[in-house]
């Protein structure tokens, strides 16, 4: 399909979706979550695809909703068409793994973004925030709530209260990121720990992936059995016993999704 706000390119295993408005620093317009969400959800049916990662450009991951797309509207247009759900919840559903390689501004939706996928990954150059109070509204896509879980309640109110942004090294330091690695290398490097997890079972992945959102979902005792349980589970596929018995033999795995 052919997109006009994002570029879509599968590689061995791996889908980069690049963000692309470099007129409007990459701000999320309703096209743009639109085609990314199409895009995801393509991802998700391509049995080529085992892995995804959503970049932007260097100088911005994106610069929050797009502010002259919303500029006019009022409350009953926002609530009627209930603004941001439908995409928000498309990317959200999505079972594959999901890399963020952020490099630049990543600011109110695109802060968001970033955090609606499994794990970050940052330039050194990266900036996040949350800086809609200076638009006299709130974030509206997960900047009060994934946030606060990330950082804690300090950073998370004083981010969302004063729209201060947080630089990579801060990023990293309280959990927002997993890693920072250097501008040039950003892509490179995410798309190396996108390769790493093309090759285990996507069986697994995906299931992984389920069971660590969990833990953002429902109380320890609940999570834990939930753990337990998909644990024993993943006993019952072939990519189990080739994991294991490739472990015996000292060789590399073949997964086949089994
Ligand atoms: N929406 C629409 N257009 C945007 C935009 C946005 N969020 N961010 C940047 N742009 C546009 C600018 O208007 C400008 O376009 P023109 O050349 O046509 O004027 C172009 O991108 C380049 O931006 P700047 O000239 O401002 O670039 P800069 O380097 O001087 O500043 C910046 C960069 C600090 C990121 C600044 O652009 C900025 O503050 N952007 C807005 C950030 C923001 O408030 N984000 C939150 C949006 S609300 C939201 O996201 C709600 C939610 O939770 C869902």
């Amino acid at each position: 399909m052919a997109y006009e706000t994002i570029i879509v390119d599968v590689e061995d295993h791996v889908c980069v979706i690049t963000l692309n408005r470099p007129e409007a620093l990459n701000a999320l317009s309703k096209e743009l979550l639109d085609e990314l969400a199409e895009a995801l959800e393509e991802s998700q049916k391509n049995d080529k695809v085992r892995c995804i990662v959503i970049t932007g450009s260097e100088k911005a991951f994106a610069a929050g909703a797009d502010i002259k797309m919303m500029q006019d509207k009022n409350f009953s247009e926002v609530f009627l068409e209930d603004l941001f759900t439908n995409q928000a919840d498309r990317i959200s559903r999505i079972r594959k793994p999901i890399i963020a390689a952020v490099s630049g501004y990543a600011l109110g939706g695109g802060c968001e973004l970033a955090m609606m996928c499994d794990f970050i990954i940052c330039s050194d150059t990266a900036k996040f925030g949350q800086p809609e109070i200076n638009l006299g509204i709130s974030a509206g896509l997960g900047g009060t709530q994934r946030l606060t879980r990330f950082v804690g309640k300090s950073k998370a109110m004083e981010m969302n209260l004063t729209g201060r942004l947080m630089e990579a090294e801060e990023a990293e330091r309280c959990g927002l990121v997993s890693r920072v690695v250097p501008a040039k290398k950003l892509l490179e490097e995410a798309i190396s720990a996108a390769l790493k997890i093309s090759e285990k079972s996507l069986l697994t992945t995906m299931a992984v992936k389920e069971m660590v959102n969990r833990a953002y979902e429902l109380p320890l005792a609940e999570g834990l059995r939930f753990e337990r349980r998909v644990f024993h589970s993943l006993f019952s596929t072939e990519d189990q016993k080739e994991g294991m018995a490739a472990f015996s033999e000292k060789r590399d795995a073949q997964f086949r999704d089994r």
